[in-house]
């Protein structure tokens, strides 16, 4: 795509941000939609940030994406926080706004709801989730399924305390349970999300028994490398419904798409296999 004088331009800034799928994602929906437009990695270190989120109306920048360890910085450095960030104590998305000020959201509690709703038949009413883990990605679960109108989540973590202060932070009806009561947790549940960091490649293993854990439940794994996990494997070999990870990245990206380039995109199979070619080629 040749840009004109009239580009959007949108990006990610992260250090490191190579890793990040972002930009091959965007790319993606600003070539299928013709739009005019370029969606750019930013390697931005700490102590940078203020000054890179500061530069961006200056620039011109529609936007960007936040990833990893600029998160929790970029909540702080904006003008105006979405009240879901603020829940999540988090923003992953910021768009410039015609003022020049800085407005921060959270897209990851959209993603996770979204691609488990159009990758299974799960509803919020079918009974207690369990969320293994308590870190940001637990965060935005559990706010997620608290506004879809899940009526009891049990949080799993491994630091007990952590599971304890998200709990106490949802001001719902979250319990903390002990990593060593996991499988017990499972009794009853019609929704099991993975958010720990286990399973991911590089990483052990998520060792977790699923006998207590009715037939009719859905697993769900936000880990997306590899796309299916040992906990999914294992749910599917006894009659599970199963969710990957994969969505729930390519759902998160649309709303700032749609915030910067003005148009509307999907998360379709033709998407999912583009992104996967690129996971297996990396
Ligand atoms: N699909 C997506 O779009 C998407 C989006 C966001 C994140 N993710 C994935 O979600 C995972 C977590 O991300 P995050 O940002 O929430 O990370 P985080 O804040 O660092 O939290 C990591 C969680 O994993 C737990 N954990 C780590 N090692 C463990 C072990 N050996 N045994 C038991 N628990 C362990 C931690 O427990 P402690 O509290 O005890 O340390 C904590 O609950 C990552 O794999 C990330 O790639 C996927």
């Amino acid at each position: 795509m040749i840009l004109s004088g009239k580009a959007r331009v949108a990006g990610v800034i992260g250090w490191p941000v190579a890793h990040s799928r972002s930009p091959r994602l965007h790319g993606y929906w600003l070539e299928r939609h013709g739009i005019d437009g370029a969606y750019i990695p930013m390697a931005v270190p700490p102590g940078r940030l203020e000054q890179a989120l500061r530069a961006l109306p200056a620039l011109g920048l529609r936007g960007v994406n936040v990833t990893l360890p600029h998160k929790e910085g970029t909540l702080a450095a904006c003008d105006n926080v979405d009240s879901l960030a603020r829940r999540i104590g988090a923003v992953n998305t910021v768009v410039v706004c015609d003022n020049g000020e800085l407005s921060g959201f959270n897209t990851d509690a959209f993603g996770l709801i979204e691609n488990l709703r159009q990758r299974s038949a799960w509803r919020a009413t079918d009974g207690p989730a369990v969320i293994l883990g308590a870190g940001g990605a637990a965060r935005a679960a559990c706010v997620a399924l608290l506004d879809a109108g899940v009526g009891s989540i049990r949080i799993v973590n491994r630091t007990r305390q952590r599971a304890a202060d998200l709990a106490d932070a949802m001001s719902g009806p979250c319990a903390a349970v002990a990593w060593a009561e996991r499988e017990e947790a499972l009794e009853g549940a019609a929704l099991v999300v993975n958010t720990t960091s286990l399973g991911m490649a590089g990483q052990p293993p998520l060792d977790l028994r699923l006998d207590s854990l009715p037939l009719k439940a859905t697993v769900y794994d936000i880990v997306y490398v590899p796309l299916e996990t040992r906990l999914l494997a294992g749910a599917r070999a006894r009659g599970n419904a199963v969710v990957d990870g994969l969505g729930m990245l390519l759902h998160q990206a649309r709303p700032g798409f749609e915030a910067w380039f003005g148009t509307p995109v999907e998360v379709d199979e033709g998407l999912r296999d583009f992104l996967l070619q690129d996971l297996s080629n990396a």
